[in-house]
């Protein structure tokens, strides 16, 4: 039987997000209801809310998400009712030309609960990223739970979901930064405090943060910056070189997504490096750069889109490294928040106030 629950719905462009009844089918073949404990707020829900990402209202927002998961459909094997885990946004098919090469983090199928869930009157949600979390259940495709340690807070560990995977994995998995390497990171919010982070467990020897507020490079040194650039007040490019002897470093991670600052990526890094763009830009955005500089600098230009993860792979694997001490993801929440709060954090987001509000559930 379908159930009904509460849940935060964006109803249309720019029109404040508000707590509704949303209903829940059962669980149909390859599908599973989780039952969501926590939930972080994403600038990606913001953009759906102002139409950023398409027109498909009304969405039901909420995409970093831990939960329970309290029923499954037919043909589900992986996780069972009672398993704690980590809602994913790329259930690989393992059929599509990526999956059958070997590389699934690449995925180009991946998939989604087949039914809709719905308001009381019959309209269709569009769930964020296929997930739909600001809601006490929600309705997912099996592969979209990642089974994880179940000791671990679930505040803490939905955020492996979505941004603080794609900053680590933009270090560990695009970057591929090892032990010894140089670091730095452009824009310590909580993607790029994540790149920090991750570039610490690496074994990063030095990893320079450079943002244009002061407050964000204090947090960014306790998440394991050894350096710290002001860009607002310092030219970040011969600051970096400078602290890489002159060079630049070997792995530049761009975590803005504006042209001007993945300039500043592109000419920080040392010949041959490596540059990673996980900020997201907007369409109008254009980059121009000397083809010549391109060619003559070498090394790899990446994007990295949700860190390249593989979820069953590197959910469980850094919950245990939090659980061992090696990786602090607790840093990563300032505020636990109620479901009625998501307005506001918003807003606090807009404000670069938090690293991340989480709703508890
Ligand atoms: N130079 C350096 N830092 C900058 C600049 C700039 N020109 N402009 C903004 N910043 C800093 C901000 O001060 C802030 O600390 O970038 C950081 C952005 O952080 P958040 O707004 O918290 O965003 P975050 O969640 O970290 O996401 C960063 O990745 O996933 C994408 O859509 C997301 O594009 C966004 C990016
Ligand atoms: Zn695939
Ligand atoms: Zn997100």
């Amino acid at each position: 039987m379908a159930q009904e629950v509460r849940g935060v719905i964006a109803p249309g462009k720019d029109e404040p997000v508000r707590v509704e009844t949303i209903v829940v089918p059962d669980p149909g073949p390859g599908e599973a209801v989780v039952q969501v404990q926590a939930c972080g707020v994403c600038h990606t829900d913001l953009h759906y809310k102002q139409g950023g990402i398409n027109d498909d209202f009304p969405f039901l927002l909420g995409h970093e998400a831990a939960g329970v998961v309290e029923a499954v459909g037919d043909g589900v094997s992986d996780v069972v009712p009672g398993d704690f885990v980590i809602l994913n946004w790329r259930a690989v098919c393992g059929q599509c030309r990526a999956c059958l090469r070997g590389r699934p983090w690449y995925c180009f199928a991946t998939h989604n609960a087949t039914q809709k869930m719905t308001l009381t009157d019959g309209t269709e949600l569009s769930p964020a990223l296929g997930i739909g979390a600001f809601a006490e259940k929600t309705l997912v495709a099996a592969g979209q739970c990642t089974k994880v340690d179940p000791t671990v807070a679930p505040q803490v560990a939905g955020l492996l979901g979505c941004g603080v995977m794609a900053g680590i994995g933009a270090a560990i998995n695009t970057g591929n930064v090892g032990r010894g390497d140089t670091v730095a990171v452009i824009g310590c919010g909580g993607v790029g405090d994540a790149a920090i982070a991750g570039s610490r467990l690496a074994g990063a020897a030095k990893i320079i943060a450079v943002d244009i507020d002061d407050r964000k490079l204090e947090t960014a040194r306790s998440m394991g910056a050894t350096h710290t650039v002001n860009s607002r007040q310092t030219d970040p490019v011969e600051a970096i070189r400078e602290l890489t002897g002159g060079f630049g470093a070997d792995v530049v991670i761009e975590a803005v997504g504006r042209p001007e600052t993945y300039k500043q990526a592109f000419y920080a890094r040392d010949l041959a490096g490596t540059v990673v763009l996980v900020g997201v830009p907007t369409p109008e955005m254009k980059l121009e750069l000397p083809l010549l500089d391109v060619f003559g600098r070498g090394g790899s230009l990446k994007s990295s889109w949700y860190g390249d993860c593989l979820p069953s792979r590197d959910f469980p694997m850094l919950i245990d490294l939090h659980l061992q001490g090696r990786l602090d993801l607790g840093a990563f929440v300032t505020e636990t928040i109620e479901l009625t709060d998501v307005e506001k954090a918003f807003e606090r987001m807009h404000h670069g106030d938090v690293l991340r509000s989480v709703v508890m559930l």
